[in-house]
């Protein structure tokens, strides 16, 4: 398994996602503010990913904590979550993950438990969303894996693979768990401008796991589409309104227009995390807008005139309209989403009841 991100005993270690697929190397953060410049310099990223890792910024922070008082230490997980939660806006995961383990320690704190127990405690949910993570990848790769072509090509855009999670991935874990059961699929990674997820990291992954893959370029899918050579297309989220608009890698909403057009079925895979229910619609999702040297510049050299002026928001919003199906560990949800997510979410509601 491709260990994305690892909790160890001076802190956690993250495979640097910047220096992929030339160099595998890690870089070990031994406070909460290196895990939170980990995150925003994205040696680590992807929804997933993000989310446990603020988790554990927090819970190490929380650890190192010298605070002798409860109230003491209140006041410093309060600065220890809004400074990782100041990292990226756009992927929820990284508030769901800050916000699980400040919710933990706000009830065991509102119960005087000993700091050294409520230290355990924190440490411990954040090994245990680890686990839940990889654990949600593959229930949600279950459900989605019938939904994958019997035999063709899949269209990904982004990294939505082990390496945006703990180890397994959403899009690219249902294609993962379509493989295990014997369907023959080959994957069309966008190389997925600028930051280049897909030809770095999807392909990367991929061909480690012996998945046939062919990176394209991100304006190639029309074309290929008109061909019959794409038979579906998957994506990752990194945020999914409470009517199933679904924030996720720029470039991904004009895909799923193109899958529309051509008649193919265009997919979002993501845990029940990544549902934002608090958010209506859409156009309520704030985008992150990331350096222009990302676009300036590729691997250091310069491609544009100095001094022009450069767009750089790093996601956009795909409308539900456009969505055949979203995949989450719970199940599979179809249109009309607003209806299908509200009432998964009671479900779960009810069942834990
Ligand atoms: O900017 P990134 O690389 O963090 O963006 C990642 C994506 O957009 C993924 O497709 C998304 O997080 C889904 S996979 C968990």
């Amino acid at each position: 398994m491709i260990p994305t991100l690892e909790w160890l005993p001076e802190g956690v270690n993250f495979l640097d996602q910047t220096k992929l697929p030339l160099e595998e190397t890690y870089v070990l953060a031994t406070d909460y503010k290196q895990v939170a410049t980990v995150i925003r310099d994205m040696i680590v990223r992807g929804a997933m990913a993000i989310g446990v890792s603020g988790a554990m910024g927090v819970a190490l922070g929380i650890q190192q904590s010298k605070a002798e008082t409860l109230s003491e230490l209140s006041a410093e997980v309060d600065e220890i979550c809004a400074h990782l939660a100041s990292t990226r806006p756009t992927a929820v995961n990284l508030f769901w993950g800050i916000d699980r383990v400040h919710d933990l320690y706000n009830s065991l704190a509102a119960t005087k438990t000993p700091i050294p127990e409520i230290k355990a405690a924190v440490v411990a949910l954040a090994l245990e969303m680890y686990d839940e993570d990889i654990a949600n990848c593959r229930q949600l790769g279950a459900h989605g894996a019938e939904l994958m072509p019997q035999q063709g090509t899949v269209l990904t855009h982004c990294n939505a693979g082990a390496l945006a999670a703990c180890g397994y991935g959403s899009a690219l874990g249902v294609i993962r768990a379509a493989i295990e059961r014997g369907h023959k699929i080959d994957v069309f990674a966008d190389e997925t401008r600028p930051y280049l997820q897909g030809a770095r990291l999807t392909a990367w992954e991929l061909m480690k796991d012996g998945i046939p893959t062919t990176v394209l370029c991100d304006n190639m899918a029309a074309h290929l589409m008109k061909k019959g050579r794409i038979q579906a297309v998957i994506v990752g989220a990194d945020r999914i309104a409470a009517n199933g608009d679904t924030a996720n890698k720029i470039g991904t909403y004009g895909v799923s227009i193109l899958a529309k057009e051509h008649g193919i079925p265009f997919y979002v895979a993501a845990p029940w995390a990544t549902l934002d229910l608090a958010t209506a619609h859409g156009d309520l999702i704030p985008i992150e807008q990331r350096n222009p040297r990302e676009l300036t510049h590729v691997n250091g050299k310069q491609m544009t005139p100095d001094g022009v002026s450069i767009e750089n928001p790093a996601f956009d919003v795909t409308p539900a309209k456009y969505i055949s199906a979203i995949i989450t560990e719970r199940g599979i949800l179809r249109a009309p989403f607003e209806e299908s997510i509200a009432a998964m979410a009671l479900d779960k509601v009810i069942a834990a009841a």
